[in-house]
Order: C-alpha cells, then sequence, then structure tokens
C-alpha cells in the first residue's frame, strides 16, 4: 500500500455542526521553552470524554472565545487517553492569548480533522522520525503510538534537534527516548551553550552523519520548512525513495476544512489533503513554496 492511498482519511468529530467547537477545560500547562507550552486539556462533557477518538497527526481548531481560533495539530497519542495534548509557539494574536491561560480555563476545540500517520503502511518496518523544533509535537503523537505498539514495528531511529539546548521540547520524551533500549536516540543543537555535552549540528547534516538505512524503512520528518527542504535531498542520497518519506505540513491554515483557501500549496490544501504527504506528492512544488 503506497501513502497515497491513504489520505482523505477524515473524521469529523461529531455528526452535526463542524463549525460548533466542544468545551474543553486546560488541566496542565508545561513550559517547553521559553517561547512554546504544552497544555493538556479534556472536554467539559464526560460523553465526549469517553467517545472522543483520533489518529496520530490529525490536527484541531482551538478556540479562546473574543478571540479567534487557530489549528495545532494533537501531540498526544492516541494509545495514552487520560488526556489531550497540543503545543504552541507564542507568535500571534491567538497564541499569545493562550500563552495567557491558566490551568482551569475554557477553551473551544473543533475537530479531530485532517488525515493521519499511514499506521498500516508503516507496520513491519524500520521508522527514522526526523524532527526539529516545535515539529516534534506531531511526531511525538505517532512516536509514543509506535512505541505503545512495539511489537509491529522495526527499528525506531529518532534525531531531533533545536536552535540551541534551551529551544529543546519535550525533554522528558527525549529523557524517555534516550532510556529505551529499543530506541535509538540522537538529539543535536545548532548552537551549544557550556552545559551542552551533545552533537552540535543542523539537523540534516547530523541526519547524514547518522545515515539511517533505507533498507525497509520509511521516514517521517516534521520542523521548520528550511529544515524539511534540506533533510530530503539526504535521504535521497541515503537511499530513501520519494514514498519512503512522509512529512507534516501546517500552512496558513484557518477554517480547517476546505472552505476559506487560506493553506492552499500548489493545489492541494493542507487542511483539506493532508496535513500528512509523502515527499512523492509534494515535492514538485516544496522548494518554491514551503
Ligand atoms: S484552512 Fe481553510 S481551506 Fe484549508
Amino acid at each position: 500500500m503506497a501513502i497515497s492511498d491513504i489520505s482523505h482519511r477524515k473524521r469529523y468529530l461529531a455528526e452535526g455542526n463542524v463549525y460548533l467547537p466542544h468545551i474543553a477545560v486546560i488541566e496542565k500547562i508545561i513550559e517547553e521553552t521559553p517561547g512554546v507550552l504544552t497544555f493538556h486539556f479534556n472536554f467539559k462533557d464526560d460523553k465526549l470524554k469517553d467517545e472522543f477518538t483520533f489518529e496520530s497527526g490529525q490536527f484541531g481548531e482551538y478556540s479562546i472565545f473574543g478571540v479567534g481560533e487557530a489549528p495545532f495539530c494533537i501531540s498526544s497519542s492516541p494509545t495514552r487517553r487520560d488526556h489531550l495534548e497540543f503545543a504552541v509557539q507564542r507568535a500571534g494574536r491567538v497564541t499569545n492569548a493562550l500563552h495567557r491561560l491558566g490551568v482551569g480555563a475554557e477553551i473551544g476545540f473543533r475537530g479531530p480533522f485532517g488525515n493521519s500517520f499511514p499506521l498500516d503502511f508503516l507496520q513491519g518496518k524500520n521508522l527514522v522520525f526526523v524532527a526539529g523544533g516545535i515539529g516534534l509535537a506531531p511526531l511525538r503523537s505517532l512516536i509514543w503510538n509506535v512505541i505503545d505498539n512495539r511489537d509491529k514495528y522495526e527499528n525506531i531511529d529518532i534525531i531531533y534537534g533545536a536552535r540551541s539546548p534551551l529551544d529543546l521540547c519535550f525533554k522528558y520524551d527525549l529523557d524517555a527516548w534516550e532510556q529505551d533500549k529499543t530506541v535509538k536516540m540522537t538529539t543535536t543543537v545548532d548552537r551549544g551553550d557550556d552545559s551542552w555535552k551533545g552533537n552540535v549540528g543542523f539537523v540534516p547534516s547530523i541526519t547524514e552523519q547518522v545515515a539511517p538505512s533505507a533498507k525497509n524503512a520509511v521516514a517521517i520528518v516534521c520542523g521548520p520548512p528550511v529544515m524539511i527542504r534540506f533533510t530530503f535531498p539526504v535521504l535521497e542520497k541515503l537511499g530513501f525513495t520519494p514514498e519512503q518519506m512522509i512529512t507534516t505540513l501546517e500552512k496558513r491554515m484557518k477554517c480547517g476544512i476546505g472552505k476559506c483557501g487560506r493553506c492552499n500549496i500548489g493545489d492541494i490544501y493542507v487542511c483539506r489533503d493532508g496535513p500528512v504527504f509523502s515527499y512523492a506528492q509534494i515535492q514538485g512544488f516544496l522548494s518554491s513554496e514551503y
């Protein structure tokens, strides 16, 4: 099965109005970096809390009443259903307002939207995760999903980088994956500091050094556009074909359901056709538009 067979796997939250947000309550806030927070939340409605399902890779529209809404991936794994998580980098009006929220605050949630990572395509394969900065958010949903079903997958390589040690997100996950003997974890920073003893170098160069084998493997890549653009050629050099490379894009999304036309890249809508794509699907316009 090719990944292109797996798009359009959408599951809307309810039969009813997709514009209607469901009320959720913030239960915990983690400061990942000075500009990034992770929010743990649950739905106020107990029935919805029990019945809500999603798949790794899908996203939601999160709203603050009176301010606006913005899309973020669900960064927790569907295999861990005590609560849901999303991570937010402070960047504009809605994200600033989200950063001002405290535990107990109510937000709106619409979703889940979009397609998901193709678990059936990934099963039985060696998986190579390559992430930069907050781009680890959607991948960590899949990484935990895979770890929680460890016997279905072969080797797991994780290569993760950030600008500096302070900018590394999800440090508790990085620690857990370091400890996991079934995972090969490589962490790097663009610029070290006095306390940093690990790798220093950009994610694409470190990927080239780690040199994961392309044999029976799939690489799943997410990070800043420039990182994605330079990582794919490295993976190609290592023997990965465009069908063996997957990414998830976030671009100017607003409505999340293919109505506003804000998220197009080339002739695709990220919200409607993605956000998960194989490199084969997007390589034609990646360099010019993303
Ligand atoms: S976000 Fe509106 S069309 Fe994609």
